[in-house]
């Protein structure tokens, strides 16, 4: 009795989603989305059989959860066997947000079956896996995501702030002052052109690029920042590393190195002894969630020229 009790939440879910899932119930969110599971046995599932009784449907429903633990037992030590033979494909999967425009994925593995072995009935047209294999949707969807807190700052509470621990240029990590206990140390504001570091920070991270950068100094055209060069499409330069609390953002060059013309590109970095600000350039690439309630920042890089 114990056995089919536990595999309750396994059978609603592989109910749920032998269901062609109608992916207009399915809303992406901040840092991840929400798909409407309908149980098969239902009356607004497609599967609802109206000619059975209430005890029928249960004993039905208990033969597919032992059926399932049966199934599942016996592949838990052969995960090598396959269900299916799948020839995949990829597609863009676009998903409803709560933010109001679609959000899109591209490139996630689509596959057609053959030889299709399983606990799902042939009705079904398709299977959302959800769990945690390889091909399963949730972490083709999750891939690069990362989420950090947002943190309070009494000084300036107009903002919200995140706690960066360190930057990396290339492989070498730069500490950054550590916080009060409980306080963010940099602002993020996308009204803010660029990001302003601690200067202590700052230098260190400059001087870790100089190392790295072979191209010529020149001043900057607008005499505003401190590391520029003179451009050539060459040019290679060291990656940098925002190490948030729990979130790695990996940034590429545009986010970092700024074409002031087509002969000077610098280092769209500023130091401060005031607030620190992650300001826009370094957001450019990334759809950027506040979840207010959960009160944290998400990161995920994204295309936007074809979002
Ligand atoms: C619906 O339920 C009835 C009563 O148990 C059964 O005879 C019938 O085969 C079921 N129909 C389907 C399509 O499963």
């Amino acid at each position: 009795m114990a056995a089919i009790v536990n595999t309750l939440p396994l059978f609603f879910v592989a109910c749920a989603i032998a269901l062609s899932l109608g992916f207009s119930c399915a809303e992406a969110e901040s840092d991840g989305f929400s798909v409407e599971l309908i149980h098969c046995d239902s009356p607004k599932s497609p599967f609802f059989n109206s000619s059975e009784t209430h005890t029928e449907r249960l004993s039905k429903a208990f033969a597919r959860s032992l059926r399932h633990v049966n199934h599942f037992s016996k592949s838990l030590f052969s995960t090598k066997i396959p269900e299916s033979m799948v020839i995949p494909d990829h597609d863009t999967l676009t998903f409803g947000s709560t933010a109001g425009l679609p959000v899109s994925f591209p490139k996630l593995i689509f596959g057609c079956g053959h030889n299709n072995a399983g606990t799902f009935k042939e009705r079904a047209t398709g299977i959302v896996g959800l769990g945690g294999g390889s091909v399963s949707l949730i972490p083709q969807l999750g891939a690069g995501v990362v989420s950090t807190p947002i943190t309070s700052q009494a000084l300036y509470p107009v903002f919200y702030y995140l706690t960066l621990e360190a930057i990396s240029v290339g492989n070498k990590r730069i500490e950054n002052t550590k916080p009060i206990s409980g306080e963010g140390n940099i602002a993020i504001d996308s009204g803010t052109t660029f990001t302003v570091l601690p200067s202590r920070l700052y230098s260190e991270i400059e001087s870790e690029i100089l190392k790295n950068v072979a191209a010529k100094r020149v001043p900057d055209p607008t005499g505003t920042l401190s590391l520029c060069y003179q451009y050539t499409p060459a040019l290679r330069y060291p990656t940098l590393t925002a190490h948030f609390t729990n979130a790695d953002v990996k940034l590429s060059p545009n986010n970092v190195f700024l074409l002031m013309n087509d002969q000077v590109v610098c280092l769209a970095l500023g130091p401060t002894d005031k607030v620190p600000i992650f300001g826009n350039i370094v957001q450019i690439g990334f759809l950027v969630g506040y979840d207010i309630q959960k009160k944290t920042v998400s990161f995920m890089p994204i295309d936007c020229s074809k979002a």
